[in-house]
C-alpha cells in the first residue's frame, strides 16, 4: 500500500503555511530559516501536530464503532487537548488520563491552558499522580475498562498518538505536502528541524521523505531528556511507517538522527537556552514558542546554525508543532 491508499478524515484547514523567518535568519547570520506552522493548521482548539496525526486515525475509530476516545498525557498535554477537540467535533465522548509528568510549581498547572480547554470541550479529565513516561500505563487500561463497564465502546489513543499502527502517517503526508509547497515556493529545504518526544512526528517525516528523490537532513531535537528511549521509539516507528507505506527498502541508521543537548535534565522543565530561544523568536518574529517542546527545538536550531553545523547557504525548515496553550501554566517564567 502507498500513503494515498490510506483513508484520511480531514481535520486541517489545508496544507499548513510555510513562511520565512527573515529577521531571525539575519540575527543568526544565515542560513535562511523558514517555519511550517502546525500551530495554525486547524480550527479545532488551536490544532497542532496531533491533529494531523489524528486525520489518519479517525477512519479506524469509525470502523470500530467506538463512542469514547481514551487517551493519556501530562497535565498540560497538547495531545489530550487535541483528542478532546476531535471527540467534540465527531460527537464522541473523551476520557483523558492526565498524569503529573512535570514537577512544576506553578499553582494553576492543573487548571489553565490545555487542561482547561479539554474541560471546556466536555472531556472527562482524570488527574493521576504518575510521573513522565511515554509507554502504556495501568491508568490508561483502567480508563478503557471503566468505559466498557459503563456500556461504552472505548478507542484507545496512546500518548502523542505515536505507538499506534497509523501514528506515523500524518507526518509522512507532511513530507509530501512539503515537496508540493517547495514547487510553489521555488525553494528546497535541505534541513528540517523537528522536536521529538513520543516520536511519530519525526518518524513519519523520515518515512515520508525517504521516498522522495532528493535526500535531505531531517534532524530531531530531543525534548524528553531520555535520549535513548526517544531514539529507539523514532527508529521503530519510522521503520514501521516506511513498511506500511510501501517504501520498498530498509531505512538506514544514518537516516534517523535525534540529537540531544537542549532538553535540560527533565521533560517539561525549560533551561536557559529554552527561554532564550522563546524570547528571541518572540522578539524577532512575533512567533510564539512553548517551554516544553518548541522552545527546546528552536534552541537546537539556533546552536546548529550559529556553530556552522548547518551551513549559511542552507534553507532550513523549522516544524512549528504548536503547544502554546501550555505557556499559561508557566507564568512564573516571564514576569518582566
Ligand atoms: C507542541 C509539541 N511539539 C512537539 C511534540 C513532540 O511530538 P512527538 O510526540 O510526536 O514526538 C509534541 C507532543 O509530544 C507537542 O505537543
Amino acid at each position: 500500500m502507498a500513503l494515498h491508499d490510506f483513508e484520511r478524515y480531514p481535520l486541517l484547514f489545508g496544507p499548513s503555511p510555510i513562511h520565512p523567518l527573515d529577521r531571525l535568519s539575519e540575527h543568526l547570520g544565515g542560513a535562511r530559516i523558514w517555519a511550517k506552522r502546525e500551530d495554525v493548521n486547524s480550527g479545532l482548539a488551536f490544532g497542532g501536530n496531533k491533529t494531523r496525526k489524528l486525520e489518519y486515525i479517525v477512519p479506524d475509530v469509525r470502523a470500530q464503532g467506538a463512542d469514547t476516545l481514551v487517551s493519556i498525557g501530562g497535565y498540560q498535554s497538547n495531545h489530550t487537548r487535541q483528542v478532546a477537540a476531535l471527540a467534540a467535533h465527531l460527537g464522541l465522548k473523551a476520557v483523558l488520563v492526565q498524569e503529573k509528568w512535570v514537577d512544576w510549581p506553578d499553582s494553576v498547572n492543573d487548571r489553565v491552558g490545555n487542561i482547561m480547554l479539554s474541560r471546556i470541550m466536555g472531556a472527562e479529565v482524570r488527574l493521576d499522580p504518575s510521573g513522565f513516561g511515554i509507554g502504556f500505563k495501568d491508568s490508561w487500561t483502567q480508563a478503557m475498562d471503566d468505559v466498557r463497564e459503563r456500556g461504552g465502546r472505548p478507542y484507545g489513543i496512546p500518548a502523542g498518538a505515536s505507538d499506534h499502527r497509523l501514528g506515523g502517517l500524518g507526518f509522512a503526508n507532511w513530507a509530501h505536502e512539503v515537496a508540493q509547497q517547495e514547487q510553489e515556493l521555488g525553494v528546497f529545504f535541505d534541513t528540517i528541524i523537528v522536536c521529538s518526544v513520543t516520536g511519530s512526528t519525526h518518524a513519519g517525516m523520515i518515512a515520508g521523505f525517504a521516498g522522495q528523490d532528493r535526500p535531505r537532513r531531517v534532524i530531531g531535537i530531543d525534548a524528553s531528556a531520555k535520549i535513548e528511549e526517544t531514539r529507539a521509539q523514532v527508529a521503530r516507528i519510522a521503520r514501521n511507517t516506511a513498511e506500511l507505506i510501501g517504501l520498498g527498502r530498509e531505512l538506514a541508521d544514518e537516516e534517523i538522527t535525534v540529537l540531544e543537548g537542549w532538553a535540560g535534565d527533565y521533560y517539561g522543565i525549560p533551561v536557559q537556552s529554552t527561554l532564550d530561544a522563546i524570547r528571541l523568536t518572540g522578539s524577532q518574529e512575533g512567533v510564539i514558542l512553548d517551554p516544553v517542546y518548541e522552545g527546546k527545538s528552536m534552541a537546537g536550531l539556533i546552536d546548529l546554525v550559529t556553530q556552522g553545523e548547518i551551513s549559511k547557504s542552507s534553507n532550513v525548515l523549522y516544524a512549528h508543532l504548536g503547544g502554546q496553550p501550555a505557556l499559561n501554566a508557566y507564568s512564573a517564567l516571564f514576569t518582566h
